[in-house]
């Protein structure tokens, strides 16, 4: 099985390399595909000489910062045109331990549909995260889940690995969240398919450097659309239609 781990990256010119050497050590058999929006810091000048020097290292360059779903979106296309066969979300800040993407592989391998790192799973964690950013990201994933009526924990998680197959049923063209809220509208997407969602525990570990891209906007369009989508749901099945 082909795996492509993509990065999505704005900024991250103090994490990637270490993300990128940790990753390449830990699972070689993945290729990879770093999506930088045109970083400022030079992110997208480093990731080319990587990947001059690394033949499994690609680089997709996006015109500006348009969001962690488009880059997502865009480094899909690339994989799927590609022929992988397992396609792998990882944040480049170091907070997705490459050392885990093992055991989310062989979950994958053995047949889900999705596989989610979770945080809010037995066994799953998060170090040196403020007390707001841990209430922000347990209320998103509960509200979201009682507005859309899915079982999954962790919702908003960013550490995944997507069977092609998923990939291919879902109208990737469709997905119109530009930030964060990307993470949910792919959970909702998958689980409305009636396709198989596994949590696998890891243990997520905030940034030692940069900054998070985290902001009042993301949430804001990620309670909107999860709001909206909950209610669009519920009226469907009230009025018997769609
Ligand atoms: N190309 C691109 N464009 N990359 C982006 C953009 C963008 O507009 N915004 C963020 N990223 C990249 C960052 O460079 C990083 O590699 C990754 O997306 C995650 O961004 P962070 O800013 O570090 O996110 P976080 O730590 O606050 O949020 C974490 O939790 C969220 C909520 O659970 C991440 O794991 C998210 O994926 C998750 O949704
Ligand atoms: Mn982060």
């Amino acid at each position: 099985m082909r795996v492509l781990t993509i990065i999505p990256t704005y900024n991250e010119i103090e994490s990637l390399p270490k993300t990128l050497t940790r990753l390449r050590n830990a699972v070689p058999d993945s290729d990879v595909l770093i999506a930088d929006d045109n970083s400022p810091d030079g992110t997208g000048a480093y990731a080319d000489e990587i990947a001059a020097k690394d033949p499994q290292v690609h680089v997709l360059h996006r015109r500006g910062k348009e969001g962690l779903g488009a880059a997502y979106i865009a480094g899909f296309r690339w994989g799927l045109e590609r022929g992988y066969d397992i396609l792998v979300e990882m944040d480049a800040d170091g907070s997705h331990r490459p050392e885990e993407l093992p055991r989310l592989l062989e979950a994958s391998k053995a047949g889900s549909d999705l596989v989610i790192g979770s945080r809010w799973v037995p066994g799953g964690s998060v170090v040196n995260w403020p007390l707001r950013r841990k209430l922000l990201s347990r209320a998103g994933s509960t509200y979201s889940r009682l507005m859309l009526g899915i079982s999954v924990r962790d919702i908003t998680a960013g550490y995944r690995a997507f069977r092609r197959g998923t990939l291919e049923q879902l109208d990737l063209g469709a997905v119109e969240s530009v930030g964060y809220g990307f993470q949910v509208d792919m959970t909702f997407r998958v689980a409305r398919m009636g396709l198989r969602i596994t949590e696998v525990p890891i243990t997520f570990v905030e940034r030692e450097f940069g900054a998070s891209k985290m902001s009042g906007n993301i949430v804001f369009e990620a309670i909107a659309n999860v709001t909206r989508w909950g209610l669009s749901a519920r009226w469907k099945k009230l009025t018997g239609r769609g």
